[in-house]
This record gives structure tokens, C-alpha cells and sequence, in this order.
């Protein structure tokens, strides 16, 4: 089920964000020197050396894919806090020509969450580029009663910030997940699956 969503999302990726990219369209940008190379860093519970989040870039430059083989946030009422909260952080690195800048101009997350009634979930993504104190942010509120679905939503981040211009600098996304029991007395948990980040480019 989980696997179906992230393929047609991904297709919905390829194909929409060219055409919809504002303000320039990608089609007159040439993008073929903009080049993916990995993780330099990543830090937290969510993807550490057991459970290591992976990214990929789709080969058009439109779309980041981030995945999480097991990142969860989960609790009951009365137990130890210690899963409650959880995050992952990556720094990645895309290199791209002089004259070309970037941003992620909206975010779509797969969770997996069962919240009871009462009960709510809050996935939060926050992306800074190395070297600047501006941040883009997400947040997104899962409230009980939800079963253990795979829950997509795409959210258009208000304050998207661009990438330096003539100047590579790594990208760093921070999720975190989170458990508000509220008045319920059950074990909830929220699980992040998969994060696709649209990217958006522009002469500079
Ligand atoms: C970035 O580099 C390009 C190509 O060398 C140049 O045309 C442009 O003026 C530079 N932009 C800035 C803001 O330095």
C-alpha cells in the first residue's frame, strides 16, 4: 500500500514540477550539471547506523526522495518518554553551475500513524542551508482517531528559502515526530516513511 502511494507520488513529482514551477519554469534551465552526492551527515534516533535514512534525487533535479527503513515516535501514558519525541537529521550535498540557485518549494511525507482519540502526532521538518540562519518550515498535525494508515499530504512551504547563488553549500533537513497523549491512555504512535521535497530552480 505504502510502496503504491510513494510510486504514484513520485510520478506526480516527475512530471507536475516542471510544468508548475514558478516563478521560472524548469524546461528553459539547464540542469545537467546539477549533481546529487550523498549524505555528508546525518544525527538522531530516527536514522542512526542501525535504521540510516536514505535520499535520492530524481535525475531531472525536480524532486528529493527521503526514506526511513524505521523511524518512530511512539507512547503510552505512564511509560518513559524516551520514544516520544525522535528526529533525523541529514545534511546533504547537491552541487550545481554558477548562475543556477535552488529551493524546496514544497513537501510531501507519508506517515504511518495509529492515534487515538484524544491523542495527536506532530511531524515537523525544518531545512536551512549550510552557512544561513534562514529556515524553511513544515508542520504537520496528526489527530486522533487514526488506524495504522499511511497518510500522504503535500504541504507548500510559506517561506521557502533559496540556495546561495554561485556558491554549493550542503542542504540540512531535520524531521521530528512527535506523540501528544492528550487524555489518551493507549499507546500511539506515529511512523515516517517517506519525505519527496519538490525543488524549484532559477537563474542568479
Ligand atoms: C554568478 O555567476 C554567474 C556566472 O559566472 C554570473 O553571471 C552572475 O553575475 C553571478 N551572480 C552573482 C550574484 O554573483
Amino acid at each position: 500500500m505504502i510502496s503504491q502511494i510513494f510510486t504514484s507520488l513520485l510520478a506526480a513529482v516527475c512530471i507536475i514540477t516542471p510544468v508548475t514551477a514558478t516563478p521560472v519554469s524548469a524546461t528553459d534551465i539547464d540542469l545537467s550539471k546539477v549533481k546529487y552526492n550523498g549524505i555528508l551527515s546525518r544525527g538522531g534516533q530516527g536514522c542512526d547506523q542501525q535504521h540510516p535514512a536514505a535520499v535520492s534525487i530524481n535525475g531531472a533535479a525536480v524532486g528529493l526522495v527521503e526514506s526511513f527503513p524505521q523511524f518512530t515516535a511512539s507512547y503510552k501514558s505512564g511509560d518513559a518518554v524516551d520514544k516520544q519525541r525522535q528526529f533525523c537529521q541529514v545534511a546533504i550535498d547537491i552541487s550545481y553551475p554558477d548562475g543556477l540557485q535552488y529551493r524546496v518549494k514544497e513537501v510531501t511525507v507519508i506517515d504511518s500513524a495509529r492515534i487515538s482519540e484524544g491523542a495527536s502526532a506532530i511531524h515537523d521538518i525544518t531545512l536551512y542551508f549550510g552557512g544561513s540562519t534562514d529556515q524553511s518550515t513544515v508542520s504537520k498535525t496528526i489527530t486522533g482517531p487514526v488506524a495504522n494508515n499511511a497518510i500522504p499530504s503535500t504541504n507548500v512551504i510559506s517561506n521557502k528559502v533559496w540556495s546561495p547563488c554561485n556558491e554549493s553549500q550542503y542542504l540540512n533537513i531535520k524531521n521530528a515526530a512527535r506523540i501528544n497523549a492528550g487524555t489518551s491512555k493507549d499507546k500511539n504512535s506515529v511512523s515516517i516513511k517517506y519525505v519527496v521535497f519538490g525543488l524549484e530552480w532559477r537563474r542568479c
